[in-house]
């Protein structure tokens, strides 16, 4: 390893994590706002109150560019202020220099941490908490231009350390598209991180995460003959004995009898509280892994590498694990949050394309829900994206980071969360009567998106046209929009059946525009009335 930058937010360690690292690779430390101090002859707080911050600016854009400049023989550990990497100059000539490295931390961290810190000239401020919210909004587009993300909540430094040199030392971040998402839930918090390549690195990441000793892999035939000698090399050059458990590629296996017989392997190689399992496969092996893992010694560590988009955007985040039962999907199941998410964007080149297209429906429903502007985005570039062009890569980040901002409001489903269910109300039922398999989930939830906005247009919360911008970006994706000939009764009935409606009150998640949505009770004569006006679907 060589030259390392280091940068981030006040209070994410960029000192004690630069000074440890430089330590344990036999740097130099050369921390950017201890030379302008020097240069200044002043404290940064007495610069910023006498000078101005555009003065130091100035001051620091000059020590980056002469670092850029200059030649260290044995290599050096930069740690780059905050602020620093928000001028594009400056970020261009620090990633000339070596890996740029961004250390992040929550909000409630970042208080803790500069609290007791007078020497904080932004965050002088009277609230702090919005001014900390308001800033980071500002500055994440330059935050995540850096080469690698490392969330540093809830770790130690040398932690830190380990995280970062596993990941350098892998080369993914050449790649340079390596990012961090944090799903933010107190002690359960945990780590996605998506890179291209990173199914070879899962062994440095799980001992970046405290673990060693043994490791299980569920999966099954089809991934593991594709990724899974991969992921078990990385494991093992990483010091895992891993136990490879395979289970029968299908929906019809995600059952409490393949539970049981990877509780048997289990059992059978004394697989100890402490070592994680890992699924690696889409989200039938994360659900069923995920719930081994929940019940297994009651409950041992759970990480997962999802390898379809449904699994990449939606399943393995957010800690729903669960098998089927024969009187239903999903009825078995507990609320399990992995330890950490590691997506690997690559997989997704052997993944059929009807399954691609599957997955996208999950990624439309996030931009309806959540974010107009990336709602947009997806249509201008739905070429690029299945294409798997590096737009695909902003799409799994984007979905991501929506999914963890609602599971961290609302990890149990009290309220917010269930707004993730935009179109699966109607989307079940298609599933129900149109028998199962027929329909892909996301084909399903597809029509479903399509039904609900236009229902919102029929009770008048919607302006005409918003159903029809959804469908034309579904159809452009390839996805059905329309259900085959269902009597409105039966899919009222069916709709009544689902189990999350409570105490025969249909609740639906209705759009009012792109990136707004809202939870209504809809009575079973405006449903009828709804499929009247609209005709049977046809
Ligand atoms: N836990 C949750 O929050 C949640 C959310 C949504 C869906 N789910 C569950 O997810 C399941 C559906 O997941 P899915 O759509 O990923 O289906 P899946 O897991 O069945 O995968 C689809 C197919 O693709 C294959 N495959 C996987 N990765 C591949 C790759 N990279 N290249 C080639 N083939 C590959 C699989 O072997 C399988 O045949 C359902 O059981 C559903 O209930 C769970």
């Amino acid at each position: 390893m060589k030259n390392i930058v280091l940068t981030g937010f006040m209070g994410t360690g960029k000192t004690t994590v630069g000074r440890l690292l430089a330590m344990d690779q036999g740097l130099k430390f050369i921390d950017i706002d201890d030379v302008i101090e020097k240069e200044e002859g002043l404290s940064i707080a007495e610069i910023f109150e006498a000078k101005g911050e555009g003065h130091f600016r100035a001051v620091e854009s000059s020590v980056v560019k002469g670092l850029a400049q200059a030649r260290f023989g044995n290599g050096i550990v930069v740690s780059a202020g905050g602020g620093a990497v928000l001028n594009d100059e400056n970020r261009r000539l620090l990633k000339g220099i070596g890996p740029l490295v961004c250390l992040s931390a929550t909000i409630d961290e970042i208080l803790k941490r500069t609290e007791a810190s007078l020497q904080r000239p932004l965050l002088s401020k009277k609230d702090k908490r919005e001014a900390i919210e308001r800033l980071l909004n500002q500055r994440q587009g330059a935050y995540r231009d850096c080469d690698l993300m490392v969330q540093t909540t809830g770790k130690t430094p040398s932690m830190v350390v380990d995280e970062i040199k596993g990941f350098l030392g892998k080369d993914t971040v050449g790649k340079g598209d390596m990012r961090t998402i944090n799903v933010s839930l107190g002690a359960r918090s945990y780590d996605i991180k998506v890179g291209r390549g990173i199914i070879d690195c899962i062994g440095a990441g799980l001992k970046a995460l405290g673990f060693s000793g043994n490791a299980a892999v569920i999966t099954n035939p089809v991934v593991y003959g594709l990724y899974g000698e991969r992921l078990v090399k990385g494991l093992e050059g990483a010091g895992f004995k891993t136990l490879l458990i395979t289970v029968p590629d299908g929906e019809d296996h995600k059952n409490l009898k393949e539970a049981s017989n990877i509780y048997d392997s289990l059992i059978g190689q004394r697989f100890e509280r402490g070592f994680p399992i890992i699924a690696l496969g889409g989200g039938v092996i994360g659900d069923l892994a995920g719930f081994v893992a929940a019940t297994y010694l009651r409950g041992v560590p759970f990480i997962q590498v999802p390898t379809t988009l449904l699994a990449d955007v939606d399943s393995s985040v957010g800690g729903k694990t669960g098998v089927n039962h024969e009187k239903g999907k999903n009825l078995i199941g507990a609320f399990y949050q992995p330890r950490g998410v590691f997506i690997d964007p690559d997989a997704l080149s052997t993944l059929p394309k009807r399954e691609l297209s599957a997955g996208m429906a999950e990624v439309v429903k996030y931009g309806v829900i959540w974010d107009k502007a990336f709602f947009g985005f997806i249509e201008e570039k739905i070429t690029e994206i299945m294409g798997l062009k590096q737009e695909a890569i902003h799409a799994i980040e984007r979905s991501c980071e929506i999914k963890a901002l609602i599971v961290a409001k609302d990890e149990y489903e009290a309220g917010l969360r269930a707004i993730l269910n935009f179109g699966h109300t109607f989307g079940h039922a298609i599933e129900n009567l149109s028998g199962y398999g027929s329909l892909r989930h996301g084909e399903a939830v597809a029509i479903g998106m399509v039904y609900a906005s236009e229902l919102s247009e029929h009770l008048g919360l919607a302006k005409t046209g918003l159903s029809k911008r959804i469908k034309d970006l579904l159809s452009a994706i390839g996805l059905p929009t329309e259900s085959k000939a269902i009597e409105p009764q039966a899919f009222i009935q069916s709709m009544q059946l689902d189990k999350k409606v409570q105490r025969q009150k249909m609740r639906f998640v209705l759009a009012e525009d792109i990136g707004k949505v809202s939870i209504r009770e809809v009575s079973p004569h405006e449903l009828t009335d709804f499929f009247k006006k609209r005709g049977r679907p046809r």
